[in-house]
């Protein structure tokens, strides 16, 4: 059971804004309903100035609670005001929220941030110019469609340094897990803490990918019904043998670039190869 402040129990039973403005100025989306939750927030500006906001969503009480929060938290504000709200706020605002519920406030500030891009006046907010690096759109997590760019906001705006503390904010690497050692690259790039890569022995080498191929990419294609052998590793190209499903089906050479040399990359060495051999 989780541990939800007055605050977020009053948001819940009571939600304050909820439906849709006809003649919005501004509409931003977040979520979709096939990850499980969504919201939708209509904004009525003028002279720069939220002077309405409503929401639709499609989700848990926190979820509820968090858009409630923040249709108050902007309505009346002027737009630079309302750029600078945080999903770190929306949570401050509601007294917390457990960690695992934190991507609600994640998803009330994606919608915002969707709805500030989509405003089309002259006085459009264009929230890229505030951030400090590049923007970042590559889906991360195709489980829940989580951009590269959301993950950093979430890891800077709430200074989240675990893998775990990621999913909690954003549900990526919450499903099959596939993203967990792209989110961990993004952790080390916000960080900094790129280190040296440890000089493995050759021995040390083999056994690394040898693990790796057992306890990671073998159960992985099992679950369709394929399998996968080491045969041989000659410098950096290691040779496999595809089997079960996967031995001679039409998607052998994408599995085999896009998961099984992808996994041992970024777990082992970025200069590997992966050679099917009979
Ligand atoms: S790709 Fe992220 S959990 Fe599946």
């Amino acid at each position: 059971m989780w541990d939800y402040s007055e605050t977020v129990m009053d948001h819940y039973r009571n939600p304050r804004n909820v439906g849709k403005i006809d003649d919005a100025d501004a509409i931003g989306i977040a979520g979709s309903l096939s990850c499980g939750d969504q919201l939708k927030i209509y904004l009525k500006i003028k002279d720069g100035i939220v002077t309405d906001a409503k929401f639709q969503t499609f989700g848990c009480g926190s979820a509820v609670a968090s858009s409630s929060m923040l249709t108050e938290m902007i309505i009346g504000k002027t737009i630079d005001e309302v750029k600078k709200i945080t999903n770190k706020d929306i949570a401050d605002k509601l007294g917390g929220l457990p960690p695992e519920k934190m991507h609600c406030s994640v998803m009330g500030y994606e919608a915002l941030e969707d709805a500030l891009k989509n405003y089309g006046h002259d006085d459009m907010v264009d929230l890229d110019d505030l951030r400090e690096e590049p923007v970042r759109e590559k889906i991360v997590c195709t489980c829940f469609n989580v951009t590269e760019n959301l993950i950093w906001d979430a890891i800077k705006q709430n200074g989240l340094k675990t893998v775990e503390e990621v999913t909690n904010y954003t549900k990526a690497g919450g499903a099959c897990g596939k993203c967990k050692a792209l989110i961990q690259d993004i952790i080390d790039t916000y960080y900094h803490k790129e280190e040296k890569p440890v000089q493995l022995t050759a021995a040390q080498r083999i056994i690394r990918i040898n693990n790796i191929i057992e306890k990671t990419i073998s159960p992985e294609l099992q679950k369709d019904g394929g399998d996968i052998t080491l045969v041989d590793i000659e410098g950096d190209k290691v040779m496999v043998k595809l089997r079960g499903k996967c031995s001679g089906c039409k998607n052998s050479v994408h599995t085999l670039k896009s998961f099984v040399e992808t996994t041992l990359k970024d777990t082992v060495d970025k200069n590997i190869e992966v050679v099917e051999v009979e």
